[in-house]
């Protein structure tokens, strides 16, 4: 199958009309670009496995563009979850509900509730409008691999295996949406993204915050969301995260000097880092810039032909939290604690 590029003013209608007709279309959402189908095709949205190689039993996020649809998606609508939408929608927050008979159970996993989100992005709201159909989209990437933020991405992950991909830009947030679970006792964080903790308490004062957004899930131990048991968002480097400050990151990668090792580090490592290569995505307390560029440079660091990637870890607070969970499964778990520098003390 030949993957068009579709742009201009007509490309969202095109784009409508794909998967109007059952077919698959990457899109651009405020997050990550998004791989579209129906929601409610059980068909359409079993390509959407197939394309990614995504296991079957990971639930897919089911994206809207209005109220009216979240109530037909769901059988149980609590009051909070309106609170949330009125707050965060449209925005990088979904929220899990339990789900009503018309979504397949393909496009939840087997679950018996449904993820839903509202993008903040015109194109794709221009789009879900156009075809008025809820629109299942996971991340356009091949599973595994660092989740796409531009077209080009998405070109590179999946082309010839589906039928379009709307160029809308680069992602302005640039890591997943928050994943928000309504149906347990209290409602718990099962992914952290730009809607943060803070911005949840916020609104619904209780929030339990699952244990695996910064450890690893012990074996025997259930997973809440059943994306956290795989392998996420890792490039072909081996990534390995430091905790500690410049000088010390600086150090540490001086020891590691050989072919094929990389910093991925923050502005104010530069002047530690020798002549070691690195890739810089942000400054230490831009927290926004990290999670903009993240995977965009999870993907650099393979076209350059890196072997072993040492990240300096963000700081795991508000949307540097998302980032953290993000690096933390790229790098398998693997971090290091360096010794404070003197200079530091
Ligand atoms: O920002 C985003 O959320 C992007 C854009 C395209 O909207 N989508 C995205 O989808 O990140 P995906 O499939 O890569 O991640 C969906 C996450 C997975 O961890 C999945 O397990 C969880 O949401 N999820 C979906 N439905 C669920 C459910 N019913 N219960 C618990 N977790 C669920
Ligand atoms: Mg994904």
């Amino acid at each position: 199958m030949q993957t068009q590029l579709l742009s201009g003013p007509e490309a969202p209608a095109r784009a409508a009309r794909l998967l109007a007709a059952g077919e698959l279309v990457a899109i651009p959402t405020e997050t990550v670009y998004g791989l579209a189908a129906n929601a409610l095709d059980a068909q359409a949205v079993a390509k959407i496995f197939a394309a990614k190689g995504r296991p079957q039993d990971n639930p897919l996020i089911v994206h809207i563009a209005s109220l009216a649809q979240l109530e037909e998606l769901t059988c149980h609508l609590p009051p909070q979850a309106l609170a949330l939408a009125q707050a965060f929608w449209p925005g990088p927050l979904t929220l899990v509900l339990p789900k009503s008979e018309p979504v397949p159970t393909v496009t939840t996993g087997g679950l018996p509730s449904v993820a839903v989100r509202m993008p903040a992005h015109s194109m794709a709201l221009e789009l879900l409008s156009a075809c008025g159909l809820p629109l299942a989209a996971p991340s356009a990437n091949r599973s595994g691999s660092p989740s796409p933020t531009t077209a080009q991405h998405c070109m590179a992950d999946l082309s010839g295996r589906i039928a379009a991909v709307l160029e809308g830009g680069p992602c302005r947030v640039g890591v997943e949406s928050t994943v928000l679970s309504l149906v347990t006792p209290v409602p718990t964080l099962l992914r952290p993204g730009a809607v943060t903790p803070d911005m949840l308490r916020g609104v619904l004062g209780e929030l339990e915050e699952h244990p695996s957004l910064t450890k690893e899930l012990q074996p025997g131990q259930a997973a809440a969301s059943p994306g956290m048991k795989y392998r996420h968002y890792a490039p072909c480097a081996q990534v390995t995260l430091l905790q500690g400050d410049a000088a010390a990151f600086g150090r540490y990668l001086a020891q590691q000097a050989e072919p094929g090792v990389y910093a991925l580090c923050f502005e104010e490592d530069i002047p530690h880092l020798g002549n070691t290569p690195y890739l810089c995505y942000g400054a230490k307390a831009d927290a926004a810039a990290q999670a903009a560029g993240l995977f965009a440079a999870l993907r650099r660091l393979d076209e350059l032909g890196a072997q072993r990637v040492y990240a300096h870890s963000p700081t795991a607070h508000g949307l540097g939290l998302a980032v953290y969970n993000r690096l933390l499964r790229a790098a398998g778990f693997r971090q290091i604690e360096l010794q404070a520098s003197e200079d530091a003390l």
